[in-house]
């Protein structure tokens, strides 16, 4: 009887460290993982490079998403440098980085920068512009992205505060057919003319 308590507890003092083990071996895993993308998106996403977005407080759901989007070529990849690490000053782009993560690598990565909070980046904006963009923001984009876009819960990226640069590309590759668009977003930016989007890139830039 003593002699099976003490196996037992042996036992449950192995699972114990086990699983103690497992959990240490993941958060020095994901740890490592994220570190890569801190040499481009900034300490725990929030960028300083205005050609980098601020990836910080985006859900898991919208990570894992536009990984695939990379993994599949179905977004465009713009090259860009390390700016700090082992890669300092090499270059490669988001198609070549979500190439080489698994499922389980884009699963820790999401619920790490979900947990991140996004910081509005201080930068120049024409607020004559800024004031049109969010009139046009207010009647065309809200649906989809609520509170001046905002929200991480809504999967479409944070646009309150993103790099002015960066939001300027990406608004030019949906209108060039080369970044897909949701069926309904679609319409809504192609009826804006180029000063139009200009003014709406100047709205999203303009909260701090
Ligand atoms: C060498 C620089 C570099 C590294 C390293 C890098 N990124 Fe990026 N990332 C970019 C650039 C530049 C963009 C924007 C242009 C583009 O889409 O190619 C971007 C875009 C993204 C986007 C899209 C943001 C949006 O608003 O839709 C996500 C998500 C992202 N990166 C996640 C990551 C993660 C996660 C890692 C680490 C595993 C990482 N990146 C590593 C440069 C980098
Ligand atoms: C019907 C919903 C919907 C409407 C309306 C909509 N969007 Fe979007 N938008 C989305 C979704 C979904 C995404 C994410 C796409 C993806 O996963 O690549 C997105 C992505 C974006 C992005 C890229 C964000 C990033 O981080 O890379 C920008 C910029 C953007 N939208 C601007 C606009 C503007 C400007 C309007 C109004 C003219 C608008 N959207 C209207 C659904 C919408």
């Amino acid at each position: 009887m003593k002699k099976a308590r003490t196996g037992a507890g042996l036992l449950a003092v192995a699972a114990l460290l086990g699983m103690t083990i497992a959990t240490a071996v993941r958060a020095a895993d994901t740890a490592g993982l994220v570190e890569t993308c801190f040499a481009c998106h900034g300490k725990n996403g929030v960028s300083t490079d205005a050609n980098v977005p601020s990836i910080a407080s985006y859900s898991e759901e919208y990570l894992a998403g536009t990984m695939k989007k990379y993994q599949k070529k179905d977004r465009p990849c713009v090259e860009a440098e390390y700016h700090s690490g082992s890669k300092k000053g090499t270059k490669t782009d988001m198609c070549k980085i979500a190439a080489g993560l698994s499922e389980g690598d884009v699963k820790q990565i999401g619920e790490f920068f979900a947990a991140q909070t996004f910081v509005r980046t201080p930068q120049t904006f024409d607020a004559e512009l800024a004031k049109q963009g969010k009139a046009i923001h207010n009647t065309k984009c809200y649906t989809c992205h609520a509170d001046d876009g905002s929200l991480p819960s809504d999967n479409a990226g944070i646009l309150a505060g993103q790099k002015i640069a960066y939001l300027r590309q990406q608004i030019k590759f949906f209108k060039e057919g080369k970044r897909p668009m949701s069926k309904k977003m679609k319409p809504k930016l192609e009826s804006l003319d180029d000063a139009q989007l200009e003014a709406v890139v100047h709205f999203y830039g303009s909260l701090q």
